[in-house]
């Protein structure tokens, strides 16, 4: 069995965020996403990981190596051109050949694993297995339709979802797969469909089973999405305190970094304060994670995320469900007219209370 991870795409909804930084390595709870997807994989027994790239590639080699980090061998496999799921397998052919594989779509988090799956498979020896899960907003995924346990049809973002089982981003083939993408034609937003592809099997007779996912999943392409996953992990993440508190209390499951210094903070986890930060007179609310070498004075931040090398100073608001990229600046000054001044990246937004 091999693996092959989807690290290409070019990360739209997460815009500005991913101007300047692969959607795989946006980080959840100080971790980029796509180290969750290798661990996984690792876990699973799995050596030999094949990793889709594109534009970011050089970026995704330098978080990544050569994968024995997690134990395994990284092959990096450039996609010339972002045309869909079904095209990447397509790319991957002479790299996984006749072996049977998973797919994971490198900026999707699960916590099940990916060894119950491989197992199933394994000993099922069907030619496709996908994984699914009941999500409120199908319209914005694959959508499956079963008839008792069998898979009878599936659809890419359809308006009128027939069901509320969304494709989750693992998925199990055998060969058989690549004949099916040779077979599908482009879908309306111009892409080779896996979803297309896997119906393309089920057309032909082919074996496709089912399972429905046992823990939690997010495919953290948007903001909401992405804190959502960032508050899952850390609600299962151990505490550990490696930082200098000065006056300061911290409550629940809260982890800090080596060389960070707490000055009369208030921390209420779960929440993740990396390495070499310094935090004075601050409020940290649950469902926070701080990256390192960040400076927060006289603030209060909840449930949001904050990339390394930051500043946020002075600010009379609490601020929530915020994203906030690598050496962003947020500062109060107490300047007469009351005015806003803002040097915005393009595709940024900000809300402001009115
Ligand atoms: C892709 C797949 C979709 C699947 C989703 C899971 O969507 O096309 O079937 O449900 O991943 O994350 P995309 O992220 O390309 O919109």
């Amino acid at each position: 069995m091999k693996a092959l991870i989807l690290a290409g795409g070019k990360g739209t909804r997460l815009r500005p965020i991913t101007f300047s930084m692969a959607k795989q390595l946006v980080p959840v709870a100080n971790k980029p996403v796509l180290f969750y997807g290798l661990e996984a994989i690792a876990e699973a027994g799995i050596r030999e990981v094949g990793i889709i790239v594109g534009d970011t590639a050089s970026e995704i080699q330098h978080a990544v190596g050569d994968g024995s980090r997690w134990g395994v061998q990284v092959t990096y496999i450039p996609q010339p051109e972002p045309l869909g799921l079904a095209h990447a397998v397509l790319t991957a052919e002479p790299y996984l050949g006749t072996t049977p594989f998973v797919m994971y779509l490198g900026d999707n988090l699960v916590t099940s694993g990916v060894r119950p799956l491989v197992e199933a498979f394994q000993a099922h020896k069907p030619n496709a297995l996908i994984l699914l899960a009941e999500v409120p907003n199908p319209q914005e995924f694959g959508v499956a339709q079963l008839q008792g346990e069998r898979v009878v049809r599936l659809v890419e973002k359809p308006k009128d979802p027939p069901s509320n089982l969304a494709l989750v981003g693992v998925y199990l083939f055998d060969h058989h797969i690549f004949e099916a993408a040779r077979a599908i034609k482009p879908s309306w937003r111009g892409e080779l469909e896996i979803t297309d592809a896997i119906q393309y099997l089920i057309d032909q007779g082919y074996t496709v089973e089912s399972r429905q996912i046992s823990g939690w999943w997010k495919d953290t392409g948007n903001l909401e999405a992405l804190l959502e996953a960032n508050r899952l992990v850390l609600e299962e993440m151990p505490p550990s305190q490696h930082g200098t508190l000065v006056e300061s209390q911290l409550y629940g499951r809260v982890a800090i970094g080596e060389g960070t210094q707490l000055i009369r903070c208030t921390v209420r986890g779960p929440a993740i304060i990396g390495h070499n930060c310094h935090l004075e007179d601050c409020y940290i609310g649950p469902f926070t994670s701080i990256g390192d070498g960040t400076v927060l004075k006289q603030c209060e931040i909840e449930y949001s995320i904050v990339l390394e090398g930051s500043r946020v100073e002075e600010i009379g608001t609490r601020i929530e469900g915020s994203l906030l990229g690598k050496n962003v600046s947020v500062r109060g000054v107490a300047r007469r007219p009351r005015t806003l001044r803002l040097m915005l990246g393009d595709s940024s937004s900000v809300e402001i209370p009115t």
